[in-house]
């Protein structure tokens, strides 16, 4: 009889420590498996970013927002995409060989379309966001300047193709994200396939 008694606490004994042990497994591999995938807001901060360029006049330049970063998309007007040949002689990197866009933006434009550019919005030398400037010949910038953008930071300056200029701290182009075009009017940042 108590040997009956004693083999049944055993089982049960047995049954709990296993129940005990699985519920501790389990808790362990719940912090691997919750690592392992993504976060909803994680895959949301690096998810592609669809701009509406419908809006987009000639010679003006809209902001969005992609992985944290500021992106320009600047429409060139005739004019600007003239003027990118004429100074390549000022600058680092005029052809690109050395800065980072994706395959289909190495050319005279940096752009898939040549109107319209796109671009990260941060200095290559220590991460300011450069200023939109467009005009031609200002008094601060000088009488060959013909637009471009200049980082206030320690004085960078690049062209309407974010090629950067010789002799100042910025040293490569402005990053060209990936993108593609869904449309005329809609444009997607962070996704070219
Ligand atoms: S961060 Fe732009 S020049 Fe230094």
């Amino acid at each position: 009889m108590t040997n009956q008694v004693d083999n049944s606490k055993r089982r049960f004994l047995t049954l709990a420590t296993g129940a005990v042990g699985g519920v501790a497994v389990a808790g362990v591999a719940m912090p691997f498996v919750a690592s392992f995938f993504p976060s909803e807001r994680a895959k949301a901060a690096g998810a592609p970013v669809e701009v509406d360029i419908s809006k987009l006049e000639p010679g003006q330049k809209i902001n969005a927002e992609w992985r944290g970063k500021p992106v320009w998309v600047v429409n060139r007007t005739p004019e600007m995409l003239s003027n990118l040949s004429k100074i390549e002689g000022k600058l680092t990197d005029p052809k690109s060989e050395g800065s980072e866009q994706p395959e289909y933006c190495k050319n005279a434009t940096r752009a898939r379309k040549p109107e319209i550019w796109v671009a990260l919005g941060v200095c290559t030398h220590l991460g300011c966001s450069p200023t939109f400037r467009p005009e031609l010949a200002p008094a601060d910038l000088g009488a060959d300047w013909v637009g471009g953008f200049y980082c206030p930071c320690h004085g960078s300056k690049f062209d309407l193709a974010g090629r950067v200029y010789s002799g100042v701290p910025a040293p490569t182009n402005l990053v060209i994200p990936p993108h593609k075009y869904l449309n005329d009017q809609l444009l997607l940042v962070g996704e070219d396939q």
